[in-house]
């Protein structure tokens, strides 16, 4: 008894800590919205980067022939090869799992162990896809982590985010980069395009339905991107934009503010990071962060109650062992005497012999940290919704939020959890003129589409 009611403390704070109603909500949504001004006004103004992508058209269907695609930006990276041309696009694509020394090593190692992987899936194309006519095969680069972008074709690594850490690449041009890798294996490619894949999210979504204005990407790490109005963005130089848009990565993984529900969980998994005192909404929010929140809750609990049994701690004090797709597994189990969730704590954490009390707990601490993850990902949506001027009752125009990312394609209860917020941020009413969809894999999509755009065969 003494042993539930000390686990239920921590859960009760745990709850009231984690509260996220809906003045709560709409003050993250403002702050998310001045952040973003304040980013678009100068460089630095921000914590929040607004970047300019250099892309000011999306995707209009004209887009023809042969294009590759690179999308490295978590644990695995994807090639594509992508025959556009009409609205039922296939591509064909291989993932390969990047070896995690590769994510701390050197930026040749990372470069030349994508630019194999590329060698080869060319190799195996075999004669049959020869239909490049003579051309120079291109490639848009999908590179998910800050970059000061200088055009379309070139950028500098501002910083790591998620797991990788590799300081010789950090000021670098990511393009150069891939581009010597390639030479090295022999890859006679032209990258055409470098975008985020928050922006080949946007770019794909909207080239199956034009409302479409936003990218969000809620999976290992979490971002958005937006069309803004070119003349809105005060840092913006030279001439405008002849479509007077502009696509804005927003980086607001990094965003931080005094209205964010923030928990001793947080402080300590953000101080013990590879990026200590940055991306602080994507720790609160993003798949990489989730299970190792709900995995400190737990060892709190095991050190203060004895309602895991007698356990050797070891496991529980690993970090990272307890995954977003575990805590996700526990959240859906629907079996009477919650038999995943048994088996969860007993597989990863080597927590056996646990009362259906206990592991009622467990699913609420999922349930806990999964919904702040999801009700403040909507708020950062409503503030761009806000921003751009969308989103208001008797608003005409429908604005469309594509989205990708396991954390938002796997986890249903994230899904609705986030879905549900945003009708009560926006209202019944102005939610009408809002939708959501998923876009399964865009940002691969999104950077051929792009960099098709901007062939240098086409002029
Ligand atoms: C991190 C990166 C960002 C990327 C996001 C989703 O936040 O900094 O560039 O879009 O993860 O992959």
């Amino acid at each position: 008894m003494v042993a539930a009611a000390a686990a239920e403390r921590v859960v009760a704070e745990l709850r009231e800590q984690c509260a996220t109603p809906a003045a709560r909500l709409d003050g993250v949504a403002a702050a998310m919205e001045e952040e973003m001004r304040a980013g678009l006004e100068h460089e630095g103004g921000s914590k929040i980067k607004m970047i300019i992508s250099y892309v000011d058209n999306l995707p209009n269907g004209s887009e023809e022939g042969l294009f590759y695609a690179l999308d490295l930006g978590g644990t695995n990276f994807r090639v594509l090869r992508v025959q556009l041309g009409g609205k039922d696009i296939k591509p064909e694509s291989r993932e390969v799992s990047i070896p995690p020394h590769l994510m701390s090593g050197n930026a040749a190692e990372l470069f030349g162990f994508i630019a194999s992987a590329l060698a080869k899936f060319v190799a195996d194309e075999g004669r049959s896809n020869g239909v490049l006519n003579g051309r120079q095969r291109e490639l848009g680069f999908t590179f998910s982590f800050p970059v000061r972008q200088s055009s379309i074709t070139s950028g500098t690594l501002i910083k790591w985010t998620k797991a990788f850490s590799i300081d010789d690449a950090v000021g670098e041009d990511v393009v150069a980069e891939l581009q010597t890798a390639m030479e090295k294996q022999g890859v006679d490619m032209r990258v055409s395009a470098l975008i985020n894949d928050t922006v080949g999210t946007l770019a794909a979504g909207s080239y199956y339905d034009e409302d479409v204005v936003i990218g969000v990407i809620l999976g290992t790490g979490s971002n958005a991107a937006y069309v803004e109005k070119a003349n809105a963005i005060p840092k913006l130089e030279g001439e405008l934009p002849k479509s007077g848009n502009m696509v804005i990565n927003t980086e607001w993984g990094n965003f931080s503010s005094s209205c964010l529900p923030i928990t001793e969980y947080d402080q300590a998994l953000d101080e013990e990071s590879l990026n200590p005192r940055e991306q602080i909404f994507e720790k609160l929010i993003s798949g990489m962060y989730l299970g190792d929140i709900v995995r400190r809750v737990l060892l709190k609990i095991a050190s203060q109650s004895s309602i895991f049994g007698d356990i050797n701690r070891t496991k529980l004090k690993t970090h990272f062992i307890l995954r977003t797709p575990d805590i996700s597994a526990m959240h859906h189990d629907e079996t009477p005497d919650l038999r995943v969730v048994a088996e969860k704590l007993e597989e990863n954490l080597k927590i056996t012999g646990t009362s259906l009390e206990t592991r009622k707990v467990v699913v609420e601490i999922c349930d806990i940290v999964t919904s702040r993850s999801a009700r403040l990902a909507a708020a950062g949506i409503v503030g761009i919704i806000r921003k751009i001027g969308r989103g208001t009752a008797g608003n005409k125009e429908k604005t469309v939020i594509a989205i990708d990312g396991g954390l938002f394609k796997h986890y249903g209860k994230f899904r609705q959890s986030l879905e549900s917020a945003l009708v009560e941020l926006l209202g019944e009413e102005a939610s009408k003129s809002v939708g959501i969809k998923l876009a399964n894999d865009g940002s691969g999509l999104g950077a051929a589409l792009i960099a098709a755009a901007h062939s240098q065969y086409i002029n």
